[in-house]
C-alpha cells in the first residue's frame, strides 16, 4: 500500500496531517526526525515525506535538523512551517525572526502557478502560526505563495519535487488544505486504496484479546470521550468493566445529576459515583497558577480512582477517555507543552495500576464521534459540548473559591441556556463562560458597585485543534448579558473573547 511518511519536528499537527492523509485514503505513519535516517526512507518505500512544524527555530544548533540527502533522494517532500524553514536551510537558504511581530491565525494568501496550489483561486485564506520566517529562498527554488507579511509563504523545485508551506494546510481553517494534500499526494504518485475501516470493531476485537480476565476501572466524565471509551470496552470485556464518575466539585450546573440519569440505566451497578468535592477544593485551596492547578487535578483524580480501586476490590487497568489533543498539547515527544490536560501531563508517575488503556488516543474529536454512532450511542451523548476534566477550575483564573465557582456556575447556565434555546444557525462547537480575575467599576440601582467581570467564550471548531470564535448574533450576546449582570448581583461586566486559537486557545487557563 502506498504511505507517506509524516517526519515528525514537534509541531502541535502532526496527527492532523496524518488524519488529512488518512481521509484522502492515503495511509500515512508519523515517525520522529530523531528515529528514522534517510536510508531507512528509500529502503521503506515512502511514496513522499512531510516534514512537520515544530515549537523550535532552525538556526539554532540544538533545535532538530536531519540530513540533507533528504531532498536528494528522489522521494517527494512536503515541508510544513518548521519543516518549511528546515528545507530552506537544509539547501542553503536563509531563515531569520520575522522580529517583534509574528503571523498568526486567519491570512490571505495569493499563489503563483504550481502544481502544489492546482485547483485553488489566486487568493484564499490560509492559518499561519510562526515567528521565523524564510527570508532568502535556496538555489533551485522558487517562491510560489505571499501573504502581506511574508515574501515567502511558499516555495518550490519543481525538478526534484521539493514543496515547501510557510502555513498550515493540516488546519480546517486553511481554506484549500485538503486540495493541497491531494495536490501532494498526486505528485507523489500515490494511489487512494486507504480505508478507515470500522476502528469500533478492530478496537473491540483487540481489547477482547488484550484484556481478557483484567479488571478495569473506566474514568468516566459523562463526555463524549469517555462515554465512547466505555461503551466500547463494555463491548469487549462487559462485566470487568466498572465506571467511577468522580464529582470533584468543579462541575456545571446540574452535571452530577446529569450524569446519574444518563448512565445509571445503562450501567446499574457498574456506575460508582465518587463525592470528592472538599477532597479537590482542599488540595487547590491558595493555589493560582493554571499548570499547578492541572497537576493538582490530575494528581488527585488518580489518587480517588486508585483508593475507590482498593475499596472495591482491586482492578488492573484504569481506562481514560484520552484523545489524540490531550496528548499532543500536554507536550509528546519535542513538542512544547502547550498545557498539561489533566489525563496526560497531570498524572502522577507513581499510579497504583498496571497500566492505562485508552483506546481513542489517536484520534480527534470528530472522529471519536463518528465511533460513538458506530457503537450506537444515543445523539445527545455524541454531540454534547466537549467539558474538560479540570472543569471550572481552568475557568476560574487565579484562586479558587466556592464563592467564585458558585458566580461562574450561575453565568455558565444562562450563556448555555440561551444559545441552546437560540435558533442562531452557526451553532458553536464550545461556548461557556469564565470569571476573570479584574474587578471593574458599575452601577445597580443607583450603587457603585466594583465587582466580577464575565467573560463569555464560544468557538467554532472541527477538531479543537485551532478553532476560530463564533460570530453570535448581538442580540443574543445582549440577552446573555442581562441575564447574567441582572442575576447575579457581584457581576459588574460581562466581555465576549474574539481571540482564534491559535494564538489563543479556547480554554482560558
Ligand atoms: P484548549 O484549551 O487546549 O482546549 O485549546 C481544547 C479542547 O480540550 C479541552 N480541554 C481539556 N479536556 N482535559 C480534558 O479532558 C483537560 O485538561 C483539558 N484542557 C482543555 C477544552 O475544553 C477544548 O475542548
Amino acid at each position: 500500500m502506498d504511505t507517506i511518511l509524516v517526519l515528525d519536528f514537534g509541531g502541535q499537527y502532526n496527527q492532523l496531517i496524518a488524519r488529512r492523509i488518512r481521509e484522502q485514503n492515503v495511509y500515512a505513519v508519523i515517525e520522529s526526525f530523531r528515529n528514522i535516517t534517510v536510508k531507512d526512507i528509500i529502503d521503506r518505500g515512502y511514496k513522499g515525506i512531510v516534514m512537520t512544524g515544530g515549537p523550535n527555530s532552525v538556526n539554532d544548533q540544538s533545535s532538530p535538523h536531519f540530513d540533507p540527502s533528504l531532498l536528494d533522494a528522489g522521494v517527494p517532500v512536503l515541508g510544513i512551517c518548521y519543516g518549511a524553514q528546515l528545507i530552506a536551510y537544509m539547501a542553503g537558504g536563509t531563515v531569520a525572526a520575522a522580529g517583534a511581530e509574528g503571523e498568526y491565525g486567519r491570512t490571505q494568501l495569493t499563489r503563483e502557478n504550481d502544481e502544489l496550489f492546482r485547483g485553488i483561486p489566486e487568493s484564499s485564506i490560509c492559518w499561519m502560526s510562526h515567528r521565523d520566517r524564510i527570508v532568502s529562498v535556496p538555489e533551485g527554488f522558487c517562491v510560489t505563495a505571499a501573504t502581506p507579511q511574508c515574501s515567502c509563504a511558499a516555495m518550490s523545485d519543481r525538478s526534484r519535487k521539493l514543496y515547501a508551506v510557510q502555513f498550515h494546510p493540516e488546519v480546517t481553517h486553511t481554506q484549500y488544505g485538503s486540495q493541497i494534500f491531494s495536490n501532494f499526494l498526486d505528485i507523489c504518485g500515490c494511489e487512494r486504496q486507504w480505508a478507515m475501516s470500522a476502528f469500533a470493531t478492530s478496537a473491540i476485537d483487540r481489547y477482547r484479546r488484550e484484556l481478557c480476565g483484567k479488571k478495569v476501572l473506566m474514568a468516566l466524565s459523562g463526555g463524549v470521550d469517555s462515554s465512547v471509551t466505555a461503551a466500547l470496552l463494555a463491548e469487549a470485556i462487559s462485566d470487568n468493566l466498572t465506571c467511577v464518575f468522580v464529582d470533584h466539585g468543579l462541575l456545571r450546573k446540574n452535571e452530577a445529576e446529569a450524569v446519574e440519569t444518563v448512565f445509571r440505566p445503562r450501567l446499574g451497578n457498574g456506575l460508582v459515583c465518587v463525592d470528592a468535592r472538599e477532597r479537590f477544593l482542599r488540595e487547590l485551596s491558595g493555589v493560582t497558577d493554571p499548570e499547578a492547578k492541572r497537576k493538582i487535578i490530575g494528581e488527585q483524580f488518580i489518587r480517588v480512582f486508585e483508593e475507590t480501586a482498593r475499596d472495591l476490590g482491586g482492578f488492573d487497568l484504569l481506562a481514560q477517555g484520552t484523545i489524540y489533543p490531550d496528548v499532543i498539547e500536554s507536550g509528546k515527544g519535542d513538542s512544547a507543552v502547550i498545557k498539561s490536560h489533566h489525563n496526560v501531563g497531570g498524572i502522577p508517575s507513581d499510579i497504583r495500576f498496571l497500566g492505562i488503556v485508552e483506546p481513542l488516543r489517536d484520534l480527534f474529536k470528530d472522529e471519536v464521534r463518528r465511533v460513538g454512532i458506530e457503537l450506537g450511542l444515543p445523539a445527545y451523548l455524541i454531540n454534547r459540548q466537549p467539558f474538560p476534566g479540570p472543569g471550572l477550575a481552568v475557568r476560574v483564573m487565579g484562586e479558587l473559591t466556592e464563592e467564585k465557582l458558585g458566580i461562574l456556575r450561575e453565568a455558565d447556565a444562562i450563556f448555555r441556556e440561551e444559545i441552546d434555546l437560540s435558533d442562531f444557525a452557526g451553532h458553536p462547537d464550545q461556548y461557556f463562560a469564565v470569571l476573570t480575575d479584574t474587578s471593574a467599576v458599575g452601577v445597580k440601582g443607583d450603587s457603585r458597585l466594583y465587582g466580577s467581570v464575565i467573560a463569555l467564550r464560544a468557538v467554532t471548531t472541527e477538531d479543537f485543534m485551532t478553532a476560530d470564535w463564533t460570530r453570535i448574533p448581538f442580540d443574543i450576546l445582549e440577552k446573555v448579558s442581562v441575564r447574567i449582570t441582572n442575576t447575579i448581583p457581584s457581576v459588574a461586566r460581562v466581555v465576549y473573547d474574539i481571540t482564534s486559537k491559535p494564538p489563543a486557545t479556547v480554554e482560558w487557563e
